[in-house]
């Protein structure tokens, strides 16, 4: 029995590795892509995408083009953040393999979701590896639609780990007000990987090396992909020679649950203060008074990522 899903994204370098995993594992069976505007604009996260599954021979698979902006702000996030900060950009606007052959589906991300969800007849799952701006209109159009998710699975958030300021992570910082909606949407299982889990895992340039010399097509755009992100990790930590593939720890942990190590907890994301806005707020404590929501990664194994990469990908 395979796994099917439906995968969000905005690719990306580990964008890129996620979506190769979901296609390409033998255990899961991707219904669709739908993109989103996050780490470059949806036009490019959309061109990103097709470009992948073009690559590995996947070009069956439907890409469903979704918002260009977040829900409540005006203008991009700030997909460019890495230039803005004097960064290393770990993506780059184009992913470097061939351009796209194959176009996005006439019908939009939303409406896909929206459809694909009412039509089930067993609950599927839902991995979101950008800001959320496309589950939380979706939501919007259908609260319901969470009764047709078995498990939504999403990369983002930070406790002890932040990246794009010092209390949030860049794809709940990018959309708060979606984050927030998806948060307190109900979701019957709502697993959250965010980057104190994903900076666990990563991946060194010893595997990098491995993984292109599997020969495959998948194989060598993933070593290049994680390449590009070591060489931009290793430019902010000199000495570092290794990176997190924070996204594709999420489509891995469908395969094997014990990748992650989970904490079931209440989360809600700040929408309000300057300071810390799109900060995901963990509630650790014992004795919470509030019912937990998520299924929280703080910690993932680095060695079984790596297995897994090199076993897909060969
Ligand atoms: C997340 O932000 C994006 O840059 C990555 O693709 C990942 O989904 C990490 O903070
Ligand atoms: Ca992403």
């Amino acid at each position: 029995m395979t796994r099917k899903l439906v995968l969000d994204v905005d690719t990306g370098t580990d964008d890129a590795v996620a979506i190769m995993f979901a296609a390409l594992h033998p255990e899961l069976e991707l219904l669709g892509v739908t993109t989103v505007n996050g780490n470059v604009p949806v036009t490019n996260t959309t061109d990103n995408t097709l470009r992948v599954l073009d690559w590995i021979g996947r070009s069956e698979i439907p890409v469903y083009r979704g918002l260009s902006r977040p829900l409540a702000r005006n203008g991009s996030p700030g997909p460019r953040h890495y230039e803005r900060d004097g960064k290393a950009d770990p993506h780059g606007l184009a992913l470097d393999i061939p351009e796209p052959r194959s176009s996005a589906a006439d019908t939009g991300a939303v409406e896909f979701l929206v459809e694909t969800l009412r039509a089930v007849t067993d609950p599927l799952t839902l991995v979101a590896v950008g800001p959320l701006s496309n589950i939380a209109t979706a939501l919007a159009i259908d609260p319901g639609l969470t009764e047709s998710v078995e498990e939504l699975v999403i990369m983002g958030g930070g406790h002890a780990v932040t990246n794009v300021t010092a209390s949030a992570e860049f794809n709940i910082w990018g959309d708060p007000e979606a984050a927030a909606v998806v948060f307190s949407a109900g979701f019957g299982r709502l697993t959250l990987v965010p980057l104190d889990a994903t900076h666990r895992a990563l991946i060194t340039r010893e595997s990098v090396n491995a993984l292109g010399s599997l020969g495959t097509p998948a194989g060598t755009a993933c070593a290049r992909f994680i390449g590009k992100r070591i060489e931009a990790y290793t430019a902010m930590l000199p000495g570092t020679d290794a990176a997190p593939v924070h996204d594709v720890v999420c489509t891995a942990s469908l395969v094997r649950p014990e990748l992650i190590t989970t904490e079931h907890i209440p989360v809600q994301v700040e929408t309000a203060s300057p300071l810390t806005i799109g900060r995901t707020v963990m509630d650790r404590r014992p004795h919470t008074p509030d019912e937990p929501n998520a299924h929280v990664a703080f910690d993932a194994d680095a060695a079984l990522l790596t297995e897994l990469l090199l076993e897909t990908f060969g």
